[in-house]
């Protein structure tokens, strides 16, 4: 084979694959042993979707070694935290968490607690909890989940702590079970890891580079997701936009996705998050013209202010945001949902600066917002710069957008009313006891009184009522 035709990405050996299937064997043994009942295992997951898809693959791995499942940390023989290290906040929540089971395991020694997730993966947090959390068995990388089954034998049968935290590129592993969070919505990874060093964010440094997998592979998951019912698929990546291109030929995102709009049944694909840098209008016409896409685009800006911009490291600009909004609200119309996060207070942003934020905020008209205030993360360039702006501005200045916000998206829904969308109903209401809730292709939510069989279909609503954050709606007649 020739040299350019091989793949750039270092791909997970299948032997080590196999490997692990015998660790869980040898895992079932041990814990066969050690527990008097089947044992439970809890796992804590913090974070985005990335890491909720992590976790359902840990707990692939667990029910594959004998573990059943509880919420509840205090009857479990395995507590599993999946950390999140991209704010302050998400780390001391999980070092508070982490801190109350000190009394548990030392009343039940036989229980084993784990760290895991993109909090370990920087050496200070690894370092302190091997200082401040004696107690605290396993921490393993983002790297190695695939080898959970090793890591817990060495785990329940050494002496020692386990700590594994390679520090590499990362790899792609197929093959490793999944166990679902939900029976008709299923994340998808298509990639992995980041190239881009937003100047604020961890994600580069604890989640490697970016790896995409193969397309083969991706559209066999789905088209066995689609045949045993999965109505709803979220493919995911850190910027999927960028998906493919270490791949050997190469493969865009928007050849991904027709492929698997083409794919037979009744479903709907969604996919986070994009970047602006990457984002294309082959993308967008690839959702306009797909059925089965659905129409919403999360696409972040961060800031509408162009030096902040280009302080963040993001490689685009406003006009060019804009001009990307613009062209797929000519293509979707109505049917396009946008949402975007934003952060507040990037080190050395003024006021004016920040208003331009809010300028884009009114211009753009986004069905919702993940709004965040910056918080330094120990490492990247942001952290080194000047930050004069007091944390309580810094509040006032988050407040004034939210509120904003608050007010368009009531804007928003008033126009919705009268309309039909064709929904997935996805569980219970909470407008009353006899209400179901349903998603429309562009992320809202409908409530309507109805059957709970009719969860896990789709179902042509009508809005009767917009109210702040949801929609009342009713069933259209057949
Ligand atoms: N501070 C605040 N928000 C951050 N994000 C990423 N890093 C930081 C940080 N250091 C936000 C960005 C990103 C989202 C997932 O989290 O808005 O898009
Ligand atoms: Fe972080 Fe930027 Fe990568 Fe998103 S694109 S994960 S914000 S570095």
């Amino acid at each position: 084979m020739m040299e350019e035709n091989k793949r750039k990405t270092a791909v997970v050996n299948e032997n080590e694959i196999k490997k692990q299937q015998e660790y869980c064997k040898k895992t079932a043994f041990v814990i066969s042993e050690r527990y008097a009942q089947k044992p439970l295992a809890c796992v804590v997951t913090y974070g985005c979707q990335q890491n909720v898809a992590d976790s359902e693959h840990i707990k692939g791995m667990l029910d594959k070694i004998g573990y059943g499942f509880t919420e509840n940390r205090t009857e479990a023989q395995l507590i599993i935290f999946n950390t999140c290290a991209v704010r302050e906040h998400a780390e001391d929540r999980v070092f508070g968490n982490v801190g109350m089971l000190k009394s548990y395991k030392r009343q039940n020694p036989d229980v084993i607690i784990a760290c895991c997730g993109c909090m370990m993966q920087q050496q200070h947090i690894a370092d302190k909890i091997k200082k401040s959390f004696p107690f605290v068995d396993l921490v393993f990388g983002t790297h190695v989940v695939y080898r959970l089954p090793q890591l817990l034998y060495n785990a329940l049968t050494r002496k020692k702590r386990v700590f594994e935290l390679p520090d590499m590129d990362g790899a792609i592993a197929e093959g490793v079970p999944v166990l679902r969070d939900n029976d008709k919505k299923a994340w998808l990874p298509i990639m992995y890891g980041c190239n881009n060093f937003c100047s604020y964010c961890i994600v580069p440094y604890v989640r490697g580079r970016e790896r995409s997998r193969e397309a083969a592979d991706v559209i066999a998951e789905a088209k066995a997701l689609v045949e045993k019912g999965y109505k709803e698929i979220t493919l995911l990546g850190q910027n999927v936009n960028s998906y493919g291109k270490d791949l050997s030929p190469a493969v865009s995102f928007s050849e991904l996705l027709r492929s698997l709009a083409h794919l037979d049944g009744d479903f709907r694909i969604r996919f986070m998050t994009s970047h602006p840098k990457d984002c294309t209008k082959e993308l967008i016409d690839t959702m306009a013209e797909n059925e089965k896409i659905a129409k919403h685009l999360h696409l972040p800006f961060q800031s509408g202010n162009n030096r902040v911009l280009q302080e963040m490291n993001r490689n685009y600009d406003r006009e060019k945001y804009l001009e990307l909004i613009n062209y797929a609200k000519e293509k979707m119309g109505d049917a396009l949902s946008l949402t975007s996060d934003i952060i507040v207070g990037f080190p050395g942003e003024t006021y004016e600066e920040f208003k331009d934020t809010l300028s884009l905020v009114e211009e753009v008209k986004f069905t919702s917002l993940f709004t965040f205030i910056y918080s330094p993360r120990k490492g990247t360039p942001a952290a080194e710069k000047p930050d004069p702006v007091s944390s309580e501005e810094k509040g006032k200045w988050f407040k004034e957008l939210t509120d904003l916000q608050e007010k368009i998206s009531a804007d928003n829904m008033k126009k919705y009313k009268d309309k039909v969308f064709k929904c997935f109903v996805y569980g219970k209401g909470k407008l009353g006891d006899n209400y179901i809730a349903a998603r429309t292709d562009g992320n809202l939510i409908i409530e309507f009184e109805g059957s709970e069989k009719l969860i896990g279909t789709f179902q042509r609503i009508k809005v009767t009522e917009p109210l702040t954050y949801v929609l009342k709606g009713e069933k259209e007649r057949n």
